[in-house]
Parts: C-alpha cells; structure tokens; sequence
C-alpha cells in the first residue's frame, strides 16, 4: 500500500526572478512511497524539496497535479494527525526548557495533561536528551536542538514522519543515535520522509530514495537500483600465475587490475560461482569478491551535472 501518492505535481512561485520568469519550485513530479518504507528525497539547494513535503503538509498548495496521503487528499485533517513533522531550520522559543517544547506541541496534538509526564520523557529519552529536560534550550547546542526537534516530530506517535535535513550540524555520532531511532521507527512500522544533502546517510538507512534537480524528477528507485551499475564483479586474490591471468583474460573475458585483482563482467550468480570454482580448483586464494557499485554520491553527482 503506498502511504503517499504523487501525481504531476508543479508548484510556481508568483516571485519573479531577476529574468522576469515565475520560479518552477516543482514541475510534473511523480512518485509513491509504500508503507513501512524510510524514503529519502535529494537534491541540491534550491531542488524544490522543502516546497514538496510543504506540499504534502498542506503547508502551502499545489498549482497543478495531485498529492494523496494514506489514500485522502493532504488538506484532510484526518490524515494531518497521523503526521509528524520536523522542519527545516526549526525555531522554538529559547526561554523554554526542553520538556515544555515538547509538552507544549504534545498539548497541540491533542495529548491529556496526564499522559504527558510520562509521553514527554519517553520521547525526550528516545532521542538522548532525557537528562537534558529541564534545561532551557538556549544552552543547546545545534545538535541537542535536531534531536528535541526529532522528539517533537514523534510526540503525537504519528504514522508518517517527515524531517527536513535532520541531522544538520549534528555530530557522527549522534547521526549514527539518529539513524538508530529511526530504524526503531521503521521496525514499528512507521514510515519515514527523509529530506536530506547527507548522501552516505541516506545511502545507509533508505529503501527508496528520489532525486530532485530544479523541480524536476530526475531519478527514483531502491538505493541497491540507483547505485549498481551492472553485472561487473571485482575478485581480490592472493598471487595470480601467468597460466590463471591467461585464463582469466580469454576465457572469462576479464580485465587483470595487477597481480591480485581482476574483474569480469557476468550476467549470472551460476557463472559467478563457475569462476570461483575455477579458482578454487586452481588454488587461488580467494580474498574477497563483490559486484560493482557506484556510491550514492557519485551517482548524484553524475546525474546532476548531466542534467545541467
Ligand atoms: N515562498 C517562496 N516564494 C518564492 N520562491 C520560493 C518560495 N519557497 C521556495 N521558493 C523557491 O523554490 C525553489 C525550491 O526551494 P526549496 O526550498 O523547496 O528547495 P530545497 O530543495 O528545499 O533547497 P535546500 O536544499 O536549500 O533546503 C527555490 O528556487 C526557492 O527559491
Ligand atoms: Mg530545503
């Protein structure tokens, strides 16, 4: 089931440009995320990310094309419950401790008095910031400020969450905390709308991921699709005899990377093993094989300068 459907959706902004143009924040972009999934939406500055999920927030609105969250249109207040939110570059009033931020969106959503004591630190524990509470947030550093803003988003146990960039000047370490909870989120079942420039990261936690470039739809698909580029396996060997090399170039038609590398270029998992069979029979000492990936990154960028 797809949590969140898109269709041709295209938002221009009235501001005019220097050109006189209207700004196409996003043109005919379509696309579905399922259920359960952790989707990571990329993009560089400016690609119209912030302005989709604004979208999808009923935040601002569309000017063509449609948006659908768990089957019903997104200004429905039904489906506004079942959402969570962290925004980019979020403010909350600095005089508050951090208990009272969340309280006080708790209290927003609609959460008693009395289930809040307990609510509230769960949460505030969640993101490790329970010792934290009863400090005013203006002695937070930016990075203890996404993890209240994550706590925030969670307060009212939404089914869908969307955060805008949030591990921004959070450390390695509390992005590794991060990405933790929100695969605790995901294995309760809840599904997850990741805006982000963190390739590595969205690399390492997205099923699907979408690529935004000026309000167009570039690329979307599993991380494993985006990033293989084919059916090129690297072999890494202890020492290759001359006979083995000769082998490998002719008969599996392979390219030598000096004495201990090689790779080749199979079409199936059977001939894959029938090369590690040969090896194995010839006593090469296998150190380690594996197919051929692009790094999220590089694809990213590859893909962007293309468009460009
Ligand atoms: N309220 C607005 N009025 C006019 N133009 C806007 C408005 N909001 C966004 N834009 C424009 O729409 C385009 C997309 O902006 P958006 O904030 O969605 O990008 P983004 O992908 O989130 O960028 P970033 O990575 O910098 O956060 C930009 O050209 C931006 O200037
Ligand atoms: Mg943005």
């Amino acid at each position: 089931m797809s949590v969140i459907e898109i269709n041709s959706l295209t938002k221009h902004f009235s501001g005019k440009k220097f050109s006189g143009e209207k700004i196409k924040a996003l043109e005919k972009v379509s696309f579905n995320v399922g259920n359960g999934e952790i989707f990571g939406l990329l993009g560089p500055n400016g690609a119209g990310k912030t302005t989709l999920v604004k979208i999808l927030l009923g935040i601002t609105f569309a000017t063509a094309g449609s948006a659908k969250i768990f089957d019903k249109p997104v200004t429905n207040v039904n489906v506004k419950r079942k959402v969570g939110y962290l925004p980019e570059n979020h403010r909350f009033p600095n005089y508050l401790t951090g208990e009272q931020v969340i309280d006080y969106f708790g209290k927003l959503s609609g959460l008693k008095k009395s289930d809040l004591d307990k609510t509230t630190y769960k949460y505030l524990k969640m993101v490790g910031m329970d010792e934290w509470g009863t400090t005013k947030i203006k002695k937070y550093s930016k990075g203890m400020m996404q993890r209240l803003g994550l706590a925030q988003a969670m307060i009212s146990n939404p089914d869908l969450i969307f955060l805008d960039e949030p591990t921004d000047g959070v450390d390695p370490i509390g992005r590794k905390e991060i990405r933790d909870v929100l695969l605790d989120l995901k294995n309760q079942g809840k599904t997850i709308f990741l805006n982000s420039h963190l390739l590595s990261e969205i690399e390492l936690i997205c099923d699907k991921v979408a690529i935004l470039n000026k309000g167009e739809l570039v690329k979307v698909g599993s991380v494993e699709d985006i990033t293989t580029t084919g059916n090129k396996y690297i072999f890494t060997t202890g020492d290759l005899s001359e006979e083995i090399m000769n082998k490998i170039l002719i008969e599996y038609k392979g390219t030598l990377h000096g004495k201990n590398e090689f790779e080749c270029t199979i079409n199936s998992i059977e001939e894959v093993n029938k090369v590690i069979d040969y090896l194995r029979t010839a006593n090469v000492l296998i150190h380690g094989f594996s197919k051929e990936k692009n790094s999220l990154e590089s694809m990213f960028i590859n893909l962007i300068e293309q468009k460009n």
